[in-house]
């Protein structure tokens, strides 16, 4: 897909969910460049007087929503969120997803399921029959990931540590991701559950059975899908 196309729908999609948001919820802010332009077109409701309390999935987020004044919770102080407005790298017809494309994955399990509502904004791109096409990140913890390896093999998948700047990935939690070439994810509900279940595993990237709509840009215009 053309940049300038991809760049505008999820512009288009970002801004759409931010009409969900009404003054008094406390909102889960997602991570990446789709959820940019969501965070940006909040910031602008809050400096036109909506008030609102949010939860930031990664410290980059958390920096970009300070730098937009918009105000900000944390769960000491609240352990429910009313919507969460988040991006994909992949999305099935189910709504089933791949996430953690950023590496924001664990904070945004997390806080997608406090939410009463998920709203998973993207570019058209991301619309698949089928999720695992999209390298499935898990996070694994710093000691003893090599021995998740050929357990995530075993499920059918080539895992390879995720590198930075030719330096291993860190996440905010300080744990490493591998990313899993699954080719095709059939089960997703079952593959969520058995990569979970192996040890050094901290989360995987299937987010299933979380979004309850999906904003998804087409040219200038957004088609919405909600879960059924
Ligand atoms: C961050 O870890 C991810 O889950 C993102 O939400 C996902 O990668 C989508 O990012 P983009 O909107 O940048 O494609």
């Amino acid at each position: 897909m053309l940049k300038e196309k991809m760049e505008q729908e999820k512009k288009v999609a970002g801004e759409a969910a931010v009409d969900y948001v009404e003054s008094g919820m406390v909102v889960g802010l997602g991570t990446g460049s789709t959820a940019y332009y969501a965070i940006l077109e909040l910031g602008r409701r809050v400096r036109d007087g909506i008030k609102i309390q949010a939860i930031p999935t990664s410290e980059h987020t958390r920096k970009l929503a300070e730098s937009e004044n918009i105000p900000m919770i944390d769960f000491s102080k609240t352990i429910k969120i009313d919507l969460t407005i988040d991006g994909a790298d992949e999305v099935d017809p189910q709504l089933n997803m791949i996430k953690g494309g950023g590496g924001a994955l664990l904070r945004e399990k997390i806080i997608a399921s406090a939410s009463t509502e998920m709203i998973v904004i993207a570019d058209s791109s991301k619309n698949v029959p089928c999720l695992g096409q999209f390298p499935l990140p898990v996070e694994v913890t710093p000691f003893g990931w090599q021995t998740v390896v050929p357990q995530i093999e075993a499920l059918g998948a080539r895992a390879v540590l995720r590198e930075k700047n030719g330096e291993t990935f860190v996440t905010d939690n300080h744990m490493y991701i591998l990313d899993c070439h699954f080719g095709e994810i059939n089960d997703p509900v079952v593959m969520e559950v058995e990569i979970n279940d192996i040890p050094g595993v901290v989360i995987n990237g299937l987010f299933v059975g979380l979004a309850t709509r999906l904003l998804v840009g087409q040219g200038s215009s957004v088609k919405t899908i909600e879960r059924e």
